[in-house]
């Protein structure tokens, strides 16, 4: 079973942009981390960042047709803006958990509405980095629960 682990636009600065918000820990860091926590559970895991909102929607367009089982996705900005992104999801119909590290209720207002948390199966926001690794482990679970 296959797990997608998909990062929008900014996400690549992350250790450099807005340490106070975001943390120190760089995007390598985060991945290399989830992969060995997928690899403990003898699943793969594949991740993308993208700055570009067609590539997402391109992968995750693929889903469709590909292994993937699963699909963590922090969208960055464009959780406040892509319904595009809204319309891949629903398309490819993948269970999929919606991730900030920052706490988006606590910010401006623009950040509290998200074109994808109705339609994702959990959302997790404000622990951190600690959420991609709290993503991860419900993923591993879910496959497990669900089957291959
Ligand atoms: C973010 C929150 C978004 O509002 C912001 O645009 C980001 C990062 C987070 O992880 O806290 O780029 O998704």
């Amino acid at each position: 079973a296959s797990i997608l682990v998909l990062n929008g636009p900014n996400l690549n600065l992350l250790g450099v942009r807005e340490p106070h918000i975001y943390g120190q820990a760089t995007l390598a860091d985060i991945n290399q981390k989830l992969q060995q926590q997928a690899q403990a559970a003898g699943m793969t895991l594949e991740t993308l960042q993208s700055n570009a909102e067609h590539i997402l929607i391109e992968r995750i367009q693929a889903a469709l047709s590909d292994d993937t089982r699963f699909i963590i996705i922090n969208p960055g900005a464009f959780t406040h803006t892509s319904v595009a992104i809204r319309d891949a999801f629903a398309a490819a119909a993948k269970p999929f958990i919606e991730v900030h590290i920052s706490n988006v209720h606590a910010r401006e207002a623009f950040r509290r509405h998200s074109y994808l948390s109705d339609i994702a199966l959990g959302v997790i926001c404000g622990l951190g980095v600690y959420g991609y690794e709290a993503a991860l482990h419900r993923a591993i679970e879910y496959i497990q629960e669900t089957g291959r």
